[in-house]
Formats: C-alpha cells, sequence, structure tokens
C-alpha cells in the first residue's frame, strides 16, 4: 500500500488526477473504475483542465461507475448519471458507447447487476478504479453489515448514509433508501485501486481503518487492505488523526514534480 499526503483538497485532486493521468497514457483503452459524491469533484475538474490542454485523450477510455440510488431516472439531477455526465463526461471526449452506469430505474436489478459484472469480466476487468469513501467506511454503497456481498447487488442504506447524503436532497423522506453498487469482489478484482479522502469529517475513518490492521465487515474499506495494489491520497485534515496515531511528522518535499506531496511512504 503506498499512502501519498499532500496539504490541501485541491492539491489532492492535482496528484490523483495526474495519477489518473499517466495510466490513460500508459494505456490509452484503460479500465477506469469511477465514483461520485463531494470528493472526487475537484479530481474531474483537473482532469478535464488535462484534457483541454491536450495532455489526456479519453477516446478510448472505458469506465464503470461504482453504484446508483435505486429509483432515480438518469434525468434526476441528483441520480449519478446526472452527476458523472454533467461533472464529467459531458466535458471531455469519452465516446458514449464506452460509458457504463447503473441503471437505478431497472426493471430487473439481479439480471442487471448479474450483466454489469459479466461485462466487466468482458472487457478483462477494471484496471484502476478510483474511489472516495463514507464516515462509516463504506465504499461504493457496499455498508457496514454482518457479511459483506461479493458482486454487483441492490443494498438498504444505513442510517448514517442516509444523514450524510440527505445534503443532496431537499429532505430526507425524498431519498432513496436503496441503492445499486458494485460488490467488494467486484472492486477488489480491479488492477489498481486509488482511494482519495479528503476533510477533517473523514480523519477518523481514515485513521480507524489504517492503524486495525484486520479486516471487518463493520468497516467495508478494510477490505481494501488486502489489495495488492492500493493506493490512498490524503488532505492533511483526513491524514491528521492518522498521522498522530503513528507519531509521524510531516516532511518538506523538495521533488518538483511532486512538490505537493508532502509525505509519501510504502507500507504493508
Ligand atoms: C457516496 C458514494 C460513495 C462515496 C461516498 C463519500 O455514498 N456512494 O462512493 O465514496 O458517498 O462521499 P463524499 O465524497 O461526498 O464524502
Amino acid at each position: 500500500m503506498e499512502v501519498i499526503i499532500v496539504n490541501t483538497a485541491l492539491e489532492l485532486a492535482s496528484e490523483a488526477a495526474k495519477f489518473i493521468k499517466n495510466e490513460i497514457n500508459t494505456k490509452p483503452n484503460l479500465v477506469l473504475g469511477l465514483a461520485t459524491g463531494d470528493t472526487p469533484l475537484m479530481t474531474y475538474d483537473k482532469l478535464v483542465e488535462f484534457y483541454q490542454a491536450g495532455l489526456v485523450d479519453f477516446s478510448k477510455v472505458r469506465t464503470f461507475n461504482l453504484d446508483e440510488y435505486v429509483g432515480l431516472h438518469k434525468s434526476d439531477l441528483n441520480s449519478y448519471y446526472y452527476y458523472m455526465h454533467h461533472n464529467f463526461f459531458d466535458k471531455i471526449n469519452i465516446q458514449e458507447e464506452n460509458i457504463h452506469l447503473l441503471d437505478g430505474f431497472s426493471e430487473d436489478f439481479n439480471q442487471l447487476a448479474k450483466n454489469y459484472d459479466k461485462l466487466i469480466y468482458e472487457n478483462k476487468g477494471i484496471d484502476l478504479q478510483l474511489l472516495g469513501i463514507g464516515i462509516n467506511g463504506h465504499i461504493g454503497f457496499n455498508e457496514p453489515d454482518v457479511k459483506l456481498e461479493i458482486n454487483t447487488h441492490v443494498t438498504g442504506l444505513t442510517e448514517e448514509t442516509l444523514n450524510q447524503n440527505s445534503k443532496f436532497f431537499p429532505n430526507i423522506e425524498q431519498m432513496p433508501k436503496q441503492a445499486i453498487t458494485m460488490g467488494l469482489g467486484t472492486i477488489m478484482r480491479a488492477k489498481k485501486i486509488l482511494l482519495i479522502a479528503t476533510g477533517a469529517r473523514k480523519a477518523e475513518i481514515m485513521a480507524r481503518f489504517l492503524e486495525d490492521s484486520s479486516i471487518s465487515t463493520s468497516t467495508p474499506a478494510s477490505t481494501l487492505l488486502l489489495h495488492q495494489n492500493l493506493t490512498i491520497m490524503m488532505d492533511l485534515e483526513a491524514a491528521r488523526l492518522y498521522l498522530k496515531e503513528k507519531k509521524m511528522t510531516i516532511n518538506e518535499n523538495n521533488n518538483q514534480e511532486y512538490k505537493n506531496i508532502i509525505r509519501r511512504f510504502s507500507t504493508i
């Protein structure tokens, strides 16, 4: 596992976008797993900037999104379909047929889930999966539970997640109580994973899951610790408790190419 710590959320976006750009430049038809939420928004903005500057080409990139709310139509402003198009896809040269999103308005979610995993498999798996993290340790919409699902599936949302995400809806009653999400197996089968976390509200979960060197279904993100190619990027606020527990100080970095990075280390 590689841990990268930067000062601010803006700097994190810049590093995360650079990471993704480099993967695409190495493999132009990259299969890219994408996330939603507040955290990746600035990373998408940065990738759009790179595209506009001619530094990256999305024409062959294939994408698979992590999740979608059940019951929200594509046209709903709170659907992840809308989020992805509005914030990213409409601003780059990705081909519509290379975009894959889960349909929250499906008539048969079991079939949809099976087809999604099959399609990922037929595309030879996800090369790079971008992830955010919920304050309760969920990834995608894999919520803390006594058992965790491996494949793409429909799931109920926990109180904590409903509260956390209700800020995007007029009120909590109008919020879907279920979602369809890639399972932890779908996510873990990605060849590389980049998890990004910003802001003080993520400090506790980041410290908890990185410090506990054990896997627990009550912290779904802990399964990521088993992954062979995991990079975690945090801004200083999200990393603060983790650094404190590890009794780490921030060191100066004079490398101009990576001047935003104030601490970078590998750990097992
Ligand atoms: C949602 C998404 C997750 C995301 C999480 C964190 O629940 N399903 O994929 O990681 O929110 O969101 P934010 O980045 O807004 O904190």
